[in-house]
């Protein structure tokens, strides 16, 4: 589920596939690029060019792009430092909607989508004219019974506005995906099955998607990230630095401590919020894909920078009594025995976006 009308109708379809691209991570306070080139010698990928560029304030908020010159400002600088034409964009899970619906089996190929076009009024808050939209055909459904079909949809001007600003700033995006989308990509095995949380804890939101077979079937967002983490640990310590709460929070966190005895205890109040939406969400998702096989979550995948929060794994899952890991974010590029990537772990997780979403210009390669 990655390429959207607009740009299908930019490029022909068989050759973008090829084009060597950078994944690009648009998020409200930075934008992260990753670029991998293919070592065909040992059927593995190698990074090629990542960074982290600052956003500044004003220019994108919850996904909505405030001011466009200031994003093509920030679309430039990634030009200048990787000297990319093509890139692939994320799109905020805040202006997503997401919906799933029925298709008769046998529905020529061609005809599906503009099944769909005339189901997006009843399902979404647009109108079809206003509107863009991709879908995924979901696997392993009863042969017996519809397609069922995951449905994402983004207003045109949410779109158009990433777009136009990318273009002004000399680049072509060849897709534009929904960031859970793109973390799945980088963090579920190719082949795996079943159902999957991500749970994208980063500065300012923590994004949530269910993927099922490897189709992105539910997103939201909460409102909370590791900045209100800090900002409640300064409001009982003080004023700390940012670079002490980030030590505080990745080594003592969730955990008890003597020499931080107050610290776990403000966290876990916070973290409280995001919590309970997890578990909402859970029940939610349980409740509405009963008739789907396979179901239940298996597992929650935590990425994002915050994520290196101490003992964060062993509280989701004792929270949502479903096993929780921090994403293995390059197993779908490289292996780890073969390759020391030059971002570090605790760094690596806040780029599995951006890695995803380099990925899909290497499909063919990695499946
Ligand atoms: N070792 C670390 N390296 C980088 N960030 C870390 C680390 N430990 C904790 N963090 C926290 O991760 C957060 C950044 O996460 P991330 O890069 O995923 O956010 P983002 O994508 O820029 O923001 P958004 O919330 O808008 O998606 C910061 O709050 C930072 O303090
Ligand atoms: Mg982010």
């Amino acid at each position: 589920m990655s390429l959207f009308t607009a740009v299908h109708r930019v490029l022909p379809v068989p050759n973008y596939l090829r084009l060597p691209s950078v994944g690009v991570d648009i998020s409200d306070s930075s934008l992260k690029y990753i670029q991998f080139t293919p070592d065909y010698s040992d059927h593995a990928l190698t990074l090629k060019q990542w960074g982290d560029i600052d956003i500044p304030e004003g220019t994108v908020a919850r996904g909505d792009v405030l001011d466009v010159e200031k994003l093509t400002g920030v679309l430039k600088e990634l030009k200048t430092q990787t000297g990319a034409t093509y890139v692939r964009v994320s799109l905020p899970e805040e202006r997503a909607y997401l919906f799933e619906t029925e298709i008769k089996r046998g529905t020529p190929y061609k005809e599906i989508r503009g099944a769909l076009e005339f189901r997006l009024e009843e399902n979404v808050p647009l109108s079809p004219r206003d509107a863009f939209f991709d879908y995924e055909i979901i696997a392993g459904t009863d042969e017996r019974k519809p397609l069922r079909v995951s449905v994402t949809v983004y207003a045109r001007e949410t779109i158009n506005e990433y777009y136009e600003a990318a273009r002004a700033a000399g680049l072509i995006p060849l897709s534009f995906e929904v960031e859970a989308a793109a973390i799945a990509r980088a963090t579920l095995p190719p082949a795996e099955h079943g159902t999957h949380m991500i749970v994208d804890f980063g500065q300012t939101r923590t994004g949530i998607g269910i993927v099922h077979q490897g189709t992105l079937m539910y997103t939201s967002t909460i409102d909370v990230g590791g900045a209100e983490l800090s900002t409640a640990l300064r409001a009982e310590l003080g004023s700390v630095p940012e670079a002490e709460l980030t030590t505080l929070k990745n080594t003592v966190g969730l955990t008890q401590s003597s020499e931080h005895p107050r610290v776990p205890a403000i966290i876990a109040a916070e973290m409280e919020k995001i919590m309970s939406e997890l578990q909402l969400r859970l029940q939610y998702w349980n409740s509405h894909a009963s008739s789907l096989a396979d179901h239940d979550v298996r597992s929650v995948v935590l990425c994002g920078g915050s994520s290196n929060l101490k003992g964060l794994p062993a509280h989701v899952e004792a929270t949502l009594g479903v096993p929780a890991a921090r994403a293995a974010v390059w197993q779908n590029a490289f292996s780890l025995d073969e390759a020391v990537p030059p971002i570090d772990l605790r760094h690596s997780y806040g780029y599995a976006t951006a890695i995803g979403l380099a990925l899909a210009g290497h499909i063919a390669f990695y499946d």
